[in-house]
């Protein structure tokens, strides 16, 4: 058991608590705050946020014990909210809500919506929704409601913004500068759910293949949406990867620290970014071997990752895993033309656009079901 101390909706309560219990459960079951309600239990539907330090946070996936000193308020402390009072009155004139399962956890968002993006427009406001899912409505009488809000100016209750440096739980990483030092992640924990095996293969021997992934520039320009800031060298990388998925659009600023081992030709990847526009946060730890192949050589990389954030829903396995291997087998055509093509290799595009690979992936797995040559 763990000593526990934290406000809870303005009242200081110490606790002594398994390691592994959740917030989520803490409140609910040890506070008696059923108001947050529990959904997924894998920081996918959003039915768990509530607020922590000033932000919204997903209670399922933060541990009662990372919570140590924080100032957490549930949806039970929003009733004299001005901010909540409106969304309620507006979700009820615009008809917001149906079961009523996921709407504890919507208000806390659109609240943080209002506070924080007092122009936001319906696609705006969609795009922050991205993290909580309701399974009752079309999403349109929510939308509307929290348009109201925005439309009756002003907003009264500014959000009280902590220091990263004196939060309690896991911060955002900075987004990654020229002149920013490049600092070791925290190590990732691999899951099952959450770790990618990937082998691309690639017509070149392994010591040709050894040297190109020893330079970051070239392997940075085979990845679609990757720009690498001028301050990186080969074990210490920072830069930007912007990917669009739809009309979503996020762009991760981050760094990675990498190891190499020339004997083994084998190395490590620890980096971390962020999307300063939705706050995603993204981690990974890799791993990465090149060999013999008897088409040449291959690469053999296990990533473990974690993402965190509005864009956390997309970071479901399957989907993830046929990303990354249609992202792999991109990276391995690029680099294999651009080390036997030179400068004749075509450009990378400005972004990685995760639908139209997904959209590919689909159509390979449509025909392959009915036979299509
Ligand atoms: Fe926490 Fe679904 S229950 S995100
Ligand atoms: Fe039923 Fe959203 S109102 S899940």
């Amino acid at each position: 058991m763990k000593p526990l101390s934290l406000t809870v909706n303005g009242k200081t309560v110490t606790a002594s608590v398994e390691p592994r219990l959740n917030l989520a459960d803490f409140l609910r079951d040890h506070q008696l705050l059923t108001g947050t309600h529990i959904g997924c239990e894998h920081g996918v539907c959003g039915a768990c946020t509530l607020i922590v330090n000033g932000e919204p946070a997903r209670s399922c996936i933060a541990l009662a014990v990372a919570c140590d000193g924080a100032e957490v308020r549930t949806i039970e402390d929003l009733d004299e909210d001005p901010v909540a009072i409106r969304l309620r009155a507006a979700f009820t004139a615009e008809h917001g809500l149906q079961c009523g399962y996921c709407t504890p956890g919507i208000l806390v968002t659109a609240r943080d919506i209002v506070l924080r993006l007092p122009d936001a427009d319906a696609d705006r406001i969609r795009l922050e929704l991205s993290g909580n899912l309701c399974r009752c409505t079309g999403y349109a009488g929510i939308v509307r409601a929290i348009e109201r809000v925005l439309r009756e100016r002003p907003v009264v209750d500014a959000p009280k913004k902590v220091p990263i440096a004196e939060r309690k739980i896991a911060a955002p990483a900075p987004p990654a500068t020229a002149a920013a030092p490049v600092r070791a992640a925290a190590p990732v924990s691999a899951s099952p759910d959450s770790t990618l095996r990937q082998t691309i293969t690639i017509a070149l021997p392994p010591d040709r293949i050894w040297a190109a992934v020893k330079d970051p520039t070239l392997v940075a320009s085979c990845v679609p949406g990757v720009t690498l800031a001028p301050s990186s060298s080969a074990e210490n990388l920072a830069g930007e990867m912007a990917v669009a998925f739809g009309p979503l659009r996020a762009r991760f600023a981050g760094t990675a620290t990498v190891r190499y081992d020339d004997a083994a030709q084998s190395g490590t990847i620890r980096g971390e970014g962020r999307d300063s526009a939705t706050g995603t946060r993204l981690r990974t730890d890799a791993e990465f071997r090149v060999s013999e192949h008897a088409r040449g050589s291959k690469i053999d990389l296990t990533a473990a990752y974690a993402l965190q954030g509005p864009l956390a829903q997309f970071s479901r396995g399957a989907l993830v895993q046929a990303l990354a291997g249609e992202l792999c087998r991109e990276v391995a055509r690029n680099l294999e033309a651009r080390l036997t093509g030179g400068a004749a290799a075509p450009p990378q595009p400005a972004k990685f656009s995760a639908g139209a690979f997904l959209l590919g992936v689909i159509w390979r797995r449509l025909k392959a079901l009915f036979g299509a040559g």
